[in-house]
Parts: structure tokens; sequence; C-alpha cells
């Protein structure tokens, strides 16, 4: 990776670091791939809902997927507009369902009857008509961890078919709610496109069933989930978009005017950020000897929670390769990024990178052991708002 050590070692480890070049190459890469088709995107926020980074998005026209009313008043902050956001997730409280009805938003993607009949009450509150998409558990598999599977009947996602004949005369009862489209999200982290094959031919099934009772409904959003190369992050900085789109279009059978909507988190911020950390330690164990980091498990849990793999550099050295297992200072034996890494050899005070770290890292840290945020910084020559020292090249 090119980075200058010299600047990255006068800033207090741990921080993340994101390389606004390649999100800007990334975004770009979307927006001409999704244009060809006249698909839109919308960013989901869950993955890195830092300001600088949501204004770079936001430039390039995209909306936003939130799953909190904070995540819709973050996006509102950073520019976006409320006719491109949409508003999911399983258990949205009353404050929240309020902030998307008094944002006007684009699209609530329900995922239950009694969640429906929540909206349309407090829509009616407001005398206001809610736009609404259901989102169906298409009962499709992923390939991927199961923590982050999402579209199987057992996950606690979306609404099942067998009670979709419910949902659609429940439907007819609330006055205060538009069906404007159907919803679907089968998991994060997919690099199999197969995977999305099969949910284009899922939907093109629900489609006919809806079709059958006369609904044909203006938009059909299929979520998220484009996977990124955590193995290579150098030789495959970005995900293949071409390909993935083309699929959509090849496979996804869209009535005449209906517009096809996506959700993309992970593969446009994946690459950008790195979390850089310095040795504490290192001592000797019992096959490898442990590399003691200033990061742990609160900046990055990613590796504890779902066996994730993180490329693993030493910045400072270039001396001859040993073994390391590169462990956090928390107190838990799952505090652990790496067993038997190939490092070169590394000693107190060297810069640790780990790689691909842009999505799902930083947002979900914690303060456990009651450790400070890690601050983050921006490469760019342009002043951000935020937590945003510009930074290195
Ligand atoms: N749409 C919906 C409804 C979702 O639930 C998600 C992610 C996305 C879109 C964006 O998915 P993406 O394109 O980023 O794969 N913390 C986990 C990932 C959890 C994903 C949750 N939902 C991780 O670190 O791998």
């Amino acid at each position: 990776m090119n980075l200058d050590i010299n600047i990255l070692n006068k800033y207090k480890t741990p921080f993340y670091w994101y390389n606004m070049e390649v999100l800007n190459t990334t975004i770009k890469l979307i927006k001409a791939e999704s244009e060809k088709h006249g698909y839109h995107v919308h960013y989901a926020v869950k993955a890195n809902a830092n300001i600088p980074i949501l204004k770079a998005i936001e430039k390039f026209g995209f909306g936003t997927d939130c799953v909190s009313g904070n995540e819709i008043k973050q996006s509102l902050e950073a520019g976006f507009t409320p006719d491109e956001i949409v508003f999911a997730g399983v258990g949205k409280n009353d404050e929240e369902i309020n902030i998307g009805l008094e944002n006007d938003i684009f699209c609530f993607n329900s995922e239950s009857i009694p969640e429906l009949e929540v909206i349309n009450e407090l829509a009616g509150k407001k005398r206001k008509k809610a736009s609404v998409a259901l989102r169906i558990n298409p009962n499709v598999a992923a390939s991927t961890h199961h923590y982050i599977a999402t579209g199987l009947e057992e996950n606690k996602f979306g609404i099942n078919m067998w009670e979709m004949e419910d949902v659609l005369s429940t439907l007819n009862t609330l006055t205060n709610i538009e069906l404007i489209g159907l919803h679907f999200h089968i998991g994060s982290q997919i690099t199999d496109l197969q995977d999305f094959k099969g949910l284009c031919l899922r939907v093109n099934e629900i489609q006919e069933w809806f079709y059958a009772r006369q609904i044909i409904v203006d938009h059909i959003n299929v979520g998220g989930g484009l996977g990124i190369n955590y193995d290579e992050p150098d030789k495959e900085a970005i995900p293949d978009f071409k390909a993935y789109f083309k699929l959509f279009k090849d496979f996804l059978k869209l009535r005449p005017k209906q517009q096809l909507h996506f959700e993309l988190g992970r593969a446009v911020v994946g690459q950008c950020g790195t979390l850089i950390s310095k040795v504490l330690y290192v001592k000797k164990g019992v096959k490898t000897k442990f590399a003691i980091v200033d990061a742990g498990m609160t900046e990055l849990i990613r590796i504890a929670l779902y066996q994730a793999y993180h490329k693993i550099e030493n910045l400072s050295s270039q001396k001859a390769i040993e073994k390391y297992d590169v462990v956090g200072p928390i107190c838990e034996s799952s505090d652990c990024f790496g067993k038997a890494v190939e490092l070169p050899e590394t000693k107190r005070g060297d810069l640790i990178a780990l790689r691909s770290t842009g999505a799902y890292g930083e947002v979900m840290s914690s303060r456990y052991n009651l450790r400070d945020f890690a601050e983050a910084y921006y490469s760019t020559s342009t002043p951000l708002s935020g937590h945003s020292t510009p930074l290195g090249g």
C-alpha cells in the first residue's frame, strides 16, 4: 500500500485512514455502470456514516438506504435529498417512523403487518400518505457467513410469501399507505454472482404472483450485498460492478416503467478504509510470537464476530518474514486480528495496517474497556467537516 509512513507516524494511533481517491474511483464506476441501465443506487449508510464519506457519495447523485432515524438525519445533514432516502429495518420505533414521515422520505421498506399498521396510524395523524415497499423474504440462500445471510425464511427479516395474502387484505384497509414497491436483500459479502441470479429468478416468480392479483408496483429494490476482495485488496480494489449490474439486466424481468433500485454498502466503501495501529509489545508465545497492537476489537469487531479476514501489513519493517499472532489489548481472547500472520520482523513502535476496513469497521466501534473512539482522517487536500484532518496522499 502506498502510504507515507512519516506522515502516518505523526498521528495518535489507532486511527482510521480513508483514501478518498479510491472512494471516488469506486463511486464513479458504480455511477457509470448503473446509469447504463437506468438503475438507482442508494448507499447503505450503515456501512460507514462519516460525513465526509457521505458527502463524497452524495456528490454523485446517489440516494441513501437508512436503518434508523439517526441515519436519516445524518443523510440529510450530508446533503442527500429526502426523495432519495429509503428506510428499512425490522424494528423501526414510532419516533423514527415520524422522522421519515416529517421529511417525506421516498419509501419505507416495511417488514411486517403490525409495522404497516403503525406506519398507517402515524401517517394518518400527520394527514400524510406514506409510500411503502414490502420487504419480502425471498427464501434464497446466499453463500456467506450465516450471521450476515438474511434471505432465508428462518431469518427475522422480511415478510414470507405464505403471509402475503393477509398482507394484501390488510393493506386494503390502510388508507394512509401507498404500496409503491417490493424490496429484497439476501445477505452481505456475496462474491458469487450466481447468488444474485438466484435472487433475480425468485423475484420474477414473486412478480408473477403479484401480477396474477393485478398488482404491478413501480419500484423493485434488490438490496445490497455485493462483496469485496479482502484477500487481495490491491489486486482488486474495485468490485466488478459491470458484471453485477449486467446480471440484473439479463435475468430480472422488469415490467414496463418499473424502476430498479440497489442498496450497496460494503462494495462502495470497503476498500477505501484502513485501520492503522501501532505495535505496543512483541512477546513470546508457544508456537508463534504475539504482536500486541494498540487497536482491538473495539475498533474492528468483524474478525471476532464473523471470523472475517482482513489483510494485515507491517508498514515500518522490510526485514525477514516471521509468524505472529496479531492481537489487541482488550481483555478477551477473541480480540485477535490474525493467527500465524506472516509479517516482516516486527518490533515495538511499528505501524500495522488492517486493510479493507472502510465498511462495518469504524461504524461498529464500541467503547468497551472504556476506550476512546479512534479518530478518522481523509486523504484529501480539501478540508472536510467533521473528523477531517487532511492526511497523506
Ligand atoms: N440493504 C439491507 C436491507 C441490508 O440489511 C444491508 C446490510 C444492505 C442493504 C447493505 O449490504 P452491503 O451492500 O453492505 O453488503 N456488519 C456486517 C454486515 C451487515 C450487513 C447488514 N445489512 C459485516 O461487517 O460484514
